[in-house]
């Protein structure tokens, strides 16, 4: 292969290097390589091919892109060249076209729409919701503190954050209807989880167990969340909720809401999208914080001057700041959405390398987020990378756990706020001890969760204290 093309389009510099990456077998590829140890793999990749490498699995070629600068091109300056592709297949039986999976002019009208939703002043209303279900959850745990009894971090924070999207999407009244979907959808998850693992998994045109056990659930979701809608059409209830919110959006040039059809599609979306990576991050927070006692006594301290006892709301949000420090290096070490991949439709060159039209391009959070060159001491946990008043000279793609561009994650204002009202609540009342024996590693699925859940121990501040 030649290692210099000429740039031929405006705006696309010469490529003058050589993709390369590591040997793989025959027909699997690299597959083996990247099982036994996924992160490893990636960074391996990163650091010793260079910033973009490729490897192959099965028939499919992906090429890491692992500087700031491609992630930046891919997901921004050249958006437009890359697209989602059928990579995204799985996820569209799930959650057809909501704003996660489509792409085009349906996207842009959609993410025009939903945008004013998910601005910080509306999102602020739901903070009562967030540490008002932690509260509940709290009281759950009450028992279990300072025993010798783990709780599993990881199901308490799925299960919670699972509570305050199905409240926030429909409002206060958690029926059974309401909780039927949030169980249909937990079963999806995981089956769109086992799905990516295996992909060669019958579609769901056979009638399969587990195929049929899908799109049962999947008939769940469509016959509530339907009518939810076609209920409140009826009533022309309006209410301050995301569901409501979502059926207020008119477009501004067509005069138009959203189709009952589209709608379902963001529900789910937002149920997919909104819960389980605000979870995982809380997870490794809590996990991090074990780990590292200093920041943990920083941020008691910063809870017990900022909220005096009484129970955070949205209002105290700006001023814990260690609390968001604490979040936003936790989201640098384990980033839940550790990769995105984009298909090229023509050619680009991503930093000095040539992307063939129809070349699957991989952007890892997680590679870019432990590179020596913007991350010194890269593995290691120190909120204050984040601190407001050093400046720093990273690239702007150098953290993107969110992503970046047009497609920037929409919720990332709302999650942010749920992660830290959840964290300042619970760290209010509760240290969380690792279990003794632990053995904590990250697993990348769907997202970045530590494999095998997180057993923790409770110990009441005040017991510690005193
Ligand atoms: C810590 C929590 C979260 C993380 C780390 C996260 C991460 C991301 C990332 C990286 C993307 C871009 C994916 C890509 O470009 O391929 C994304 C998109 C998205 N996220 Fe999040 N997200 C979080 C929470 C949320 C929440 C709470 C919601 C909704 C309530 C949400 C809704 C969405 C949606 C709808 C998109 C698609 C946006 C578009 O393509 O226009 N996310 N998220």
């Amino acid at each position: 292969m030649t290692a210099t093309i000429q740039a031929t389009r405006p705006g696309m510099t010469a490529a003058t290097r050589e993709i390369t990456g590591p040997a793989g077998a025959p027909l699997v590829g690299n597959t083996l390589q990247l099982q036994r140890d996924p992160l490893g793999f990636i960074m391996r990749v990163a650091t010793e091919y260079g910033d973009v490498a490729r490897y192959r699995l099965g028939n499919v070629t992906f090429n890491q892109v692992s500087h700031p600068d491609g992630a930046q091109r891919i997901l921004q300056e050249n958006h437009h060249n890359y697209i989602k592709g059928d990579m995204f297949d799985i996820l569209r039986q799930l959650a057809g076209d909501g704003l996660f999976t489509s792409e085009g002019d349906l996207w842009l009208r959609q993410r025009r729409l939903m945008q004013p939703a998910f601005h910080r002043r509306r999102i602020a209303g739901f903070g009562e919701v967030m540490t008002g279900r932690t509260l509940d959850m709290l009281a759950r745990w009450d028992q279990r503190a300072d025993t010798s009894q783990p709780l599993n971090v990881a199901e308490e924070m799925t299960a919670l954050t699972m509570a305050i999207i199905s409240e926030t999407m429909f409002g206060a009244h958690l029926d059974t209807d309401t909780h039927a979907v949030s169980e249909a959808i937990t079963l999806l998850l995981a089956d769109i989880n086992f799905r990516f693992q295996l992909p060669f998994y019958p579609s769901l045109r056979w009638p399969t167990l587990r195929n049929r056990r899908t799109l049962a659930a999947m008939r769940t979701v469509d016959d509530v969340v339907l009518g939810i809608i076609e209920q409140r059409r009826r009533s022309g209830e309006q209410r301050d909720d995301l569901l409501g919110m979502l059926m207020e959006m008119v477009d501004e040039e067509t005069g138009q809401g959203m189709s009952d059809k589209q709608l379902r599609d963001e529900v789910v979306t937002i149920f997919v999208a909104g819960h389980e990576t605000t979870a995982v991050a809380l997870t490794w927070a809590f996990y991090l914080l074990s780990q590292n006692l200093g920041a943990e006594a920083e941020l008691h301290a910063e809870l017990d001057q900022v909220l005096a006892g009484r129970a955070p709301g949205a209002a105290d949000v700006p001023n814990l700041r260690y609390t968001r420090m604490i979040i936003d290096e936790t989201l640098r070490l384990y980033p839940p959405a550790w990769i995105t991949n984009r298909e090229a439709v023509a050619e680009d060159v991503v930093c000095g390398y040539r992307i063939p039209a129809g070349a699957v391009v991989a952007v890892s959070p997680y590679v870019i987020h432990h590179s020596a060159a913007w991350w010194p001491d890269p593995d290691r946990f120190d909120p204050q990378r984040f601190d407001p008043d050093t400046p720093h000279d990273r690239p702007r793609f150098a953290y993107m756990p969110f992503g970046g561009g047009p497609h920037q994650c929409i919720g990332n204002t709302f999650a942010l706020m749920e992660a830290m009202l959840l964290l300042a609540t619970v760290a209010q009342r509760y240290r969380l001890l690792l279990a003794p024996g632990a053995v904590v590693k990250p697993q990348p699925q769907t997202t970045l969760r530590p494999a095998g859940g997180l057993p923790m121990l409770l110990q009441s501040r005040t017991e510690s204290q005193g």
